[in-house]
């Protein structure tokens, strides 16, 4: 049997346990807390530890939450370079948690790989990112370089409104990300991909008088049956960025657009669709 560690940041973690369970059935798993692991790196020996195991005699570790603030996820990329060249199968690899964690490079990946996305640009200070702004057309959407939950994503309508905005990321130190706004009256589709499958998809239409299709912001998700081109898409995303397991985000106005990819998608989407999907990790994981 398959020996893996569930690696996160809350033992309690709703979706840990969700994920260890349905491993327990199909492997031999250890819930495996961050904030406990010390790595090593000696010359010619690296080793993880965790109070009474060694993180070498395990076949793979899924890694759940760990993303914020920034020094825990410095602290899950070093963990998994680790862990990856010592042979172990990492979930998802760092070189999609490296690119994932910062929106910008995850929409340098998308193009460099032909996966369509919303016209997205970045600037320092607010003196240049008006520059491009004062000629966008409006409204504006303003991010911020790693938010999830739509936390941090804004609609700005005038330029009047993105200089105050933007004057505040300024102050707190953010880069300025923002990009065209794609007209799609809060609806999105969410896309969960497992190695080469798409395993699930819905479609999010965001509460009223909200843009940002989130579940958590409360938006309404409903189960869709995807047509090839926006599973070939989805699939391709993926790839682009590294990932084994994520949730892509598509926007569709007559042409479909990638908005981002997902390496700790919610679990939420299970339900509306009636996918195990913490089981279809299991499978995936026992069957390596
Ligand atoms: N460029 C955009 N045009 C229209 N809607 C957008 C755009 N960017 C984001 N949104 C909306 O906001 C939501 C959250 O944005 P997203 O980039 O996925 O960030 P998060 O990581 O917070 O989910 C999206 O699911 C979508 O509904
Ligand atoms: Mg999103």
């Amino acid at each position: 049997m398959k020996r893996v560690g569930v690696i996160t940041n809350n033992v309690n973690l709703a979706s840990a346990n969700i994920f260890f369970n349905a491993f327990k059935k199909r492997t031999q798993p250890y819930m495996i807390d961050i904030y406990n692991l010390r790595v090593a790196a000696f010359p010619k020996k690296w080793e993880v530890f965790y109070p009474r195991l060694r993180l070498s005699n395990l076949d793979a570790v899924f890694f759940r939450g760990c993303i914020s603030p920034p020094s825990l996820l410095d602290f899950r990329l070093t963990v998994s370079e680790h862990l990856e060249e010592m042979g172990l199968d990492v979930i998802n690899p760092s070189k999609a948690t490296r690119i994932c964690r910062n929106k910008f490079s995850t929409i340098q990946f998308l193009q460099r790989h032909g996966v369509p996305t919303p016209k997205t640009r970045a600037a320092l200070t607010p003196s240049a990112a008006m520059r491009s702004i004062r000629k966008m057309k409006k409204p504006v959407i303003i991010k911020l370089l790693s938010g999830s939950h739509g936390k941090g994503v804004m609609r700005i309508c005038s330029n009047d409104e993105a200089e105050s905005v933007i004057d505040a990321l300024w102050a707190l130190g953010e880069i300025i990300y923002f990009q065209e706004y794609i007209e799609t009256s809060g609806k999105d589709i969410r896309v969960i991909v497992l190695e080469n499958e798409v395993i699930a998809a819905m479609e999010r239409t965001a509460r009223n008088g909200d843009f940002r299709s989130n579940l958590s912001r409360g938006g309404k998700g409903e189960k869709v049956e995807l047509e090839a081109g926006l599973r070939r898409l989805a699939l391709k995303a993926t790839k682009a960025v590294g990932a084994v397991f994520a949730g892509v985000d598509i926007v569709v106005d007559g042409r479909p657009k990638v908005l981002e990819v997902n390496i700790n998608p919610g679990l939420k989407i299970s339900r509306i669709t009636e996918v195990n999907i913490a089981d279809r990790v299991a499978r995936y994981i026992a069957g390596k």
